[in-house]
This record gives structure tokens, C-alpha cells and sequence, in this order.
């Protein structure tokens, strides 16, 4: 849907020219400009690390600009900003980690700097309660106030984190990759969200790196590539395939490379495994080298499935078999010593320690292998793997001791990858592997997975993104509602045809 909110009568809300930023050696944007009208949809686009993030922080006052830049935000000139004038001009991001409580209630999370900002005053619960309200209302959504957030699924508190934009009346809203964790279902919620925003007048800057949606939900898109501005465009008419281009530079080619792998080994053999809620009698086998996609909508089982395979829960019926011989993993600890490596779905919760190097972060499930005869960490050890799984998947960074938070999403993803890898497992369960990853760099993960399939090893890929298992496995299975109601071969199906098989 187009928003019409690019007509040319209509006021800026933001208007930014010549914005640099460097960062040690690093030119994270140079001389970017960057327009956005009131009520406008405007998607930032660019492959990771080209600057998205960069520029939000500039405008948040969280990062100051090189002198050259030129700021207007609501038609006023702005000569330094502060998270906090930001906030008061009304300018709101949903960060990806949502920046809220979890031991507060929804009620508290969205009416939270209302409460701190009045603490001296009296403050009058009753009609902050009805405020609190009425923004849900604005935003078609139903939610118990007094819930404690850490009881709600992350699509619901990503509401409470528009909610409390909402309430400090935000008139521009920044969206950075706000839809990375959410499945299908839940984003397509946010987007009609999303729109409402745009018809009452709230700008909103919206980044994600699914492009289907990017086109979707914007009017105009912002291109950036390597810090560098490539221009603004209209997404009436744009095309995927065009877009990807003018991110990348490079046109880009999806083809079905599946291979039939069914003469190689059985590496994993499930048998009517069976977790009672969750999963119901899922047999399957996953041979030497081949990539087996499992794709199904939110609820279908798929993740809870992965968790039982890695041990983190336990099946109450069924057999897992590895390379023939039955195995009862009861711990993510016991799955890898028995070789099964898992890149879970959420790199912010289970993937990564944020704070920490990008060093220690990949080498943190092998460090028993890097003890030296002594037992301690062997630094010599750690580097030589660390700079082998750098290079071998093309890992973009300055320093290893750096903390893996400072790396551009694409990046932190493939350090999850070189975490898992580094165990030298024999079958490599995959769970949304690319949620926040451009197509660039999905290509290069892509590349990398086929590639560690072609020398034998046994991938499980778990995605709702029906391109993603369609051109990348080479026998797919649809889950629904726990159970396994379906196989393709994805030399004889096509996008349309799986989409309207899931989503139907
Ligand atoms: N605080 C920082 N210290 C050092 N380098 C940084 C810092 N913040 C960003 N960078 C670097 O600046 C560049 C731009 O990063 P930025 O986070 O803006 O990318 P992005 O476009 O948001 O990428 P992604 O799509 O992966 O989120 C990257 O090379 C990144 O490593
Ligand atoms: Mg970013």
C-alpha cells in the first residue's frame, strides 16, 4: 500500500544534509542526506554496516555528526540533540531490543517516562491509566495493562514499545529492524499498525531487510551503500530485484540448486518424536550433505522441534537417531559433545553475549577444545581459530577483541555461525539463520551453508521465509499445527505455489 504522503506540498518533518560520522578508521556514513515528510512511510535500505543505524543514533542525539552536517528537525535548525530533546521534539525508536522493563506492567512500560518525568508533581494515575487506553485504541490492540511485560510474547511488547512512543507523542517514528523476531503473521500485524500510524499523521522510518515488505509498507525508500547516499526512490514500481541492486551494486540470481542426496548416509533419523502441546509422531531423515527445509507458520511446532532435537527439552515419545545410533540428549551442553550445532533463532537471547569480544563469542562452545595440555586457555589457540572462521566466512570487523555489539547485524550473525562451526558438528540446525541479514550477506551465509553441505555435513533449515527454503534445501517440509502435513521437492514447486500451500 502507498502512502500519499510523498506529495510535494507536504511539510518535512526531518530534513539532514552532509551528515558524516567516522568511526576510529571506519567512515560509517559520509555525506549522506536524508528526508522524511509528515505522515510518510520511508524505508531505510542498504546491506549491513552501510550506516542504517548510524543515522538513527545521529538523529537521537545519540551520536554527534561531523561539523558539516546540516539538521532541521519539525522545520527547526538543530545544532546539537540529545537523546532527551529528541525525545521532546517528538522523535521515538523502537530499538531492536525494545529498551523496555520486564518486570513492570504493560501499563507502567508505556506510561513509563510520563511517570519519571512528573515524579516531583502529583500524578494522576486515573487519567494516565486513560491515556494509556486510548493508545491502544489508536492502535487497534487489545492488551492487559496490568500483565508484567515478561509474560507477553515479543510481538506484544513490541506494541508496548509503539504505545509508549505514542504517549510522548511522537510525531516521527523510527523503526529499526523492528520485525526481526517476529514471524510472518506478527509483522504483517505490525505493518497494518504501522499504516494506521501514517493516516494520523505520525512519520514512520522503517528499516528491515525483507525487501517484499520494504515495498509493501513505504512510499519512498533512502538506498545507502558503504556509508555513501545512492539515492531516494519511490517504491511504486520498484522491484525487488531492482532494489537489491541498488543496495549491492551487483545484480543478484536465485535459482533452485537442490541435489536428490537420498543414495548418501542417514546422519539423523527422527522417529515419531512426540512432545505432547508442542509436537505430534514427526519422523524424517536428514542425509550426509543434504539441506532438509522445514518451513510452517508461528505455532507450527518448528522451533519447539529444534529444542528437543538439542536438547533443551524432552520428548515424551520417539527415538533420535545419529549416525544409527539412538541418542537422548539432555542438555544443549550433551547435543554439541555428540555433534549437533544450533543457531537459534534469536541471536539477542540465545545467540550472542553481547558486551563481550567477537572473539570470545566464537569461541565460546569449543573453549574446552582450545584448553591447552595445562587446562588453560591456550591465547594462541583462540586466535588462530578465531582468524580462521573470520576469514573462512568473510566476517567484517576491526578488531576480534572488540565487543561483538559493535558489529553491524549481518556480522553478528555469521560470529553466531563461526560459533557453531567451530564445534565441527555433523548436523547443523539452522533456525532463521538470516532474520536481520541483507540480501548480500544472505547470498554470502547461503554460500557458506551449501558449501559446508557439500563436504558432508547435515543441515536442518528452519525459516517462514518461503524463498529462503526454497532455493536453498534440497527437500522441504511444511509443519502445521505440530505435525508434518507435507513434503516438496523444490525443483517442482514454485514461490507462489508454497506460499499459497503455508498461508492458505
Ligand atoms: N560504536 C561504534 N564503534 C565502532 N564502529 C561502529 C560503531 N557503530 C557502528 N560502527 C560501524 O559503522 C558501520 C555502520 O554501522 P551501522 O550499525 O550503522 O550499520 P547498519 O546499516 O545499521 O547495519 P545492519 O543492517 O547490520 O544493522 C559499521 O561498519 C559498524 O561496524
Ligand atoms: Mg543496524
Amino acid at each position: 500500500m502507498q502512502s500519499s504522503a510523498q506529495d510535494a506540498g507536504t511539510p518535512y518533518v526531518l530534513q539532514m544534509f552532509s551528515v558524516s560520522k567516522t568511526f576510529g578508521g571506519v567512515r560509517a556514513l559520509d555525506d549522506v542526506s536524508f528526508e522524511v515528510r509528515e505522515g510518510e512511510v520511508h524505508c531505510l535500505a542498504g546491506e549491513n554496516g552501510c550506516g542504517k543505524s548510524t543515522l538513527i543514533k545521529i538523529v537521537t542525539g545519540v551520536y554527534t555528526p561531523e561539523p558539516s552536517a546540516d539538521i532541521k528537525c519539525f522545520g527547526q535548525s538543530i545544532r546539537s540533540m540529545s537523546p532527551k530533546q529528541s525525545r521532546a521534539m517528538g522523535i521515538a525508536v523502537i530499538w531492536q531490543d525494545l529498551a523496555l522493563f520486564p518486570h513492570m506492567s504493560v501499563a507502567e512500560n508505556i506510561a513509563f517516562d510520563q511517570m519519571v518525568g512528573n515524579l516531583p508533581r502529583f500524578v494522576r494515575v486515573g487519567s494516565r491509566l486513560d491515556q494509556v487506553k486510548s493508545i491502544l485504541d489508536r492502535l487497534g490492540v487489545q492488551l492487559d495493562l496490568d500483565a508484567p511485560l515478561n509474560t507477553l510474547p515479543i510481538a506484544q511488547r513490541q506494541i508496548v514499545a509503539i504505545a509508549r512512543a505514542l504517549m510522548g507523542d511522537a510525531r516521527l517514528i523510527f523503526m529499526d529492524e523492528p520485525n526481526a523476531s517476529l514471524t510472518q503473521s506478527e509483522t504483517d500485524h505490525l505493518l497494518e499498525i504501522v499504516r494506521n500510524l501514517s493516516a494520523q499523521g505520525v512519520a514512520v522510518v522503517f528499516v528491515s531487510h525483507r525487501l517484499a515488505e520494504v515495498l509493501e509498507i513505504s512510499s519512498r525508500v533512502t538506498v545507502l551503500r558503504d556509508g555513501k547516499m545512492v539515492g531516494v526512490f519511490p517504491t511504486e514500481g520498484m522491484t525487488q530485484a531492482r532494489l537489491t541492486e541498488l543496495m549491492t551494486g551487483a545484480s543478484l540470481q536465485q535459482t533452485v540448486a537442490a541435489r536428490d542426496r537420498s543414495a548418501a548416509k542417514p546422519v539423523l533419523a527422527v522417529e515419531n518424536l512426540t512432545r505432547h502441546g508442542e509436537f505430534e509422531n514427526i519422523s524424517f531423515t536428514i542425509r550426509a550433505g543434504e539441506i532438509l527445509g522445514l518451513t510452517g507458520l508461528i505455532g507450527s511446532g518448528r522451533t519447539e522441534l529444534a529444542h528437543s532435537l538439542i536438547g533443551m527439552t524432552k520428548p515424551d515419545q520417539g527415538a533420535i537417531y545419529l549416525q544409527g545410533r539412538q541418542i537422548k540428549p539432555q542438555s544443549i551442553r550433551q547435543a554439541i559433545d555428540l555433534g549437533i550445532a544450533y543457531v537459534s533463532e534469536d541471536r539477542l537471547s540465545l545467540g550472542l553475549i553481547q558486551p563481550q569480544s567477537i572473539s570470545d563469542n566464537s569461541s565460546i562452545s569449543v573453549l574446552k577444545s582450545l584448553l591447552n595440555q595445562i587446562g588453560l586457555l591456550s591465547p594462541d589457540k583462540q586466535g588462530q581459530m578465531v582468524r580462521h572462521w573470520i576469514n573462512e566466512l568473510s566476517i567484517k570487523i576491526g578488531d576480534p577483541d572488540d565487543a561483538v555489539s559493535t558489529l553491524s547485524g549481518g556480522n553478528q550473525q555469521r560470529v553466531v555461525l563461526a560459533k557453531w562451526l567451530a564445534t565441527e558438528p555433523q548436523l547443523l540446525i539452522l533456525d532463521s539463520p538470516t532474520v536481520g541479514v541483507d540480501v548480500g550477506a544472505r547470498a554470502g551465509i547461503f554460500r557458506i551453508i551449501r558449501h559446508l553441505a557439500e563436504n558432508g555435513l547435515a543441515i536442518l533449515l528452519i525459516s517462514d521465509e518461503v524463498t529462503e527454503v526454497l532455493f536453498n534445501s534440497d527437500r522441504i517440509l511444511h509443519m502445521n499445527g505440530g505435525r508434518i502435513v507435507n513434503e516438496y521437492d523444490p525443483r517442482q514447486t514454485s514461490v507462489d505455489a508454497l506460499e499459497v500451500q503455508i498461508y492458505a
